[in-house]
């Protein structure tokens, strides 16, 4: 029903296999180097994760293969199409759910629809019909004919998708498009990118939610500074989280840090109010060697506890590019 289109149609390459092929990707603004010799792949018919935190370079990246700003340098083929030779016949078979609003907020979300399929040259009855059906799956219907500025941030990113899905793309691209809303709207969305991916629909999908990553997607990407760190599914991805433990101990006298990192077992030392927060590779090997720090300074060890990392800090932990 959300017509999702499958295949490929007249003009692309029928032997492609990546949905997004990207090579030596980089863009700078100034001296900021915003994405670094980024290569990836992205296979046709997955919902790809793009995850990273905020400055890593994640939505530069999507503006790249959208269209919106141009490459410093390297390539990228989207559904076969060279984005720099080919744009327009890329851009054809591409939604772009954004990460600021490219809705008109004086105008109706109907008119808005209805705009974006004269962009994308469906005609009247078929943009009508798709209007309502998508509208009626996000729960917009009855605010069609509302101003988009009354619209709360949630119906506004309902609208959002629905304007990127009117011409039945084959990928779509989406920046953080749960980013502040509630569970309800962000339920709407995320069952919605699962039912048009189970009818094949390439999705590629940018956030800094762990959580939402592991649960949607069929491989995760992380991104930093610009470089992919991690490339992988998410349950890989996980048991690399899971080998990160986390140790918060104090002593009864100074201990500095010094004296606690670069020990077996102990990956980072940060001070955390009167105790200190060890990151640790191999938990028992980090307590022994906690022992043997405290002995060496005279000191004893007044609480030791052992805590399971938060995805934050173990997304933290993997995206510093060292192995736990
Ligand atoms: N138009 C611009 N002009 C100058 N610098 C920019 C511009 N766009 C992005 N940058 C810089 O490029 C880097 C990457 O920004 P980008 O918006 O791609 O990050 P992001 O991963 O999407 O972050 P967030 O999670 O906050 O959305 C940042 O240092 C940012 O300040
Ligand atoms: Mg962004």
């Amino acid at each position: 029903m959300l017509g999702s289109a499958v295949g490929v149609s007249p003009g692309g390459d029928e032997s492609v296999q990546e949905a997004i092929e990207v090579r030596s990707l980089s863009k700078s603004f100034g001296s900021v180097v915003a994405v670094n010799q980024l290569s990836f792949q992205v296979r046709a018919g997955e919902i790809f994760g793009f995850l990273g935190p905020n400055g890593a370079g994640k939505t530069t990246t999507v503006r790249m293969l959208t269209g919106v700003i141009p490459m410093d340098e390297g390539s990228a083929t989207i559904l076969g199409h060279d984005i720099r030779t080919e744009p327009v016949l890329a851009k054809q078979r591409i939604g772009v759910v954004p990460e600021t609003s490219n809705a008109y907020t004086d105008l109706t979300a109907w008119q808005n629809l209805m705009l974006m399929g004269e962009l994308y040259g469906l005609d009247y009855t078929r943009a009508a019909e798709r209007s309502r059906t998508l509208l009626e799956i996000l729960g917009l219907l009855e605010k069609k004919n509302q101003k988009v500025q009354a619209f709360s941030k949630g119906m506004k990113q309902r609208l959002l998708l629905a304007m990127a899905l009117l011409h039945e793309p084959e990928l779509l691209f989406l920046d953080e498009p749960t980013g502040g809303l509630d569970v309800q709207s962000t339920q709407m969305i995320l069952g919605m990118l699962r039912d048009l991916n189970a009818g094949g629909t390439t999705i590629f999908l940018t956030t800094h939610n762990m959580e939402e990553a592991n649960r949607l997607c069929h491989r995760v990407g992380i991104i930093r500074s610009g470089r992919m760190v991690a490339i992988d599914a998410p349950e890989k991805l996980k048991t690399a989280i899971d080998r990160v433990h986390l140790i918060e101990v104090s002593f009864d006298r100074e201990v500095p840090g010094d004296a606690l990192s670069g020990r077996d077992g102990i990956l980072g030392v940060a001070r955390s109010g009167d105790k200190w927060r060890i990151t640790a590779g191999h938990q028992d090997t980090a307590i022994r060697s906690l022992v043997a720090a405290s002995r060496e300074r005279g000191a004893a060890i007044v609480t030791l506890n052992t805590l399971a990392p938060s995805l934050d800090e173990a997304f933290l932990r993997l995206t510093q590019g060292k192995e736990p």
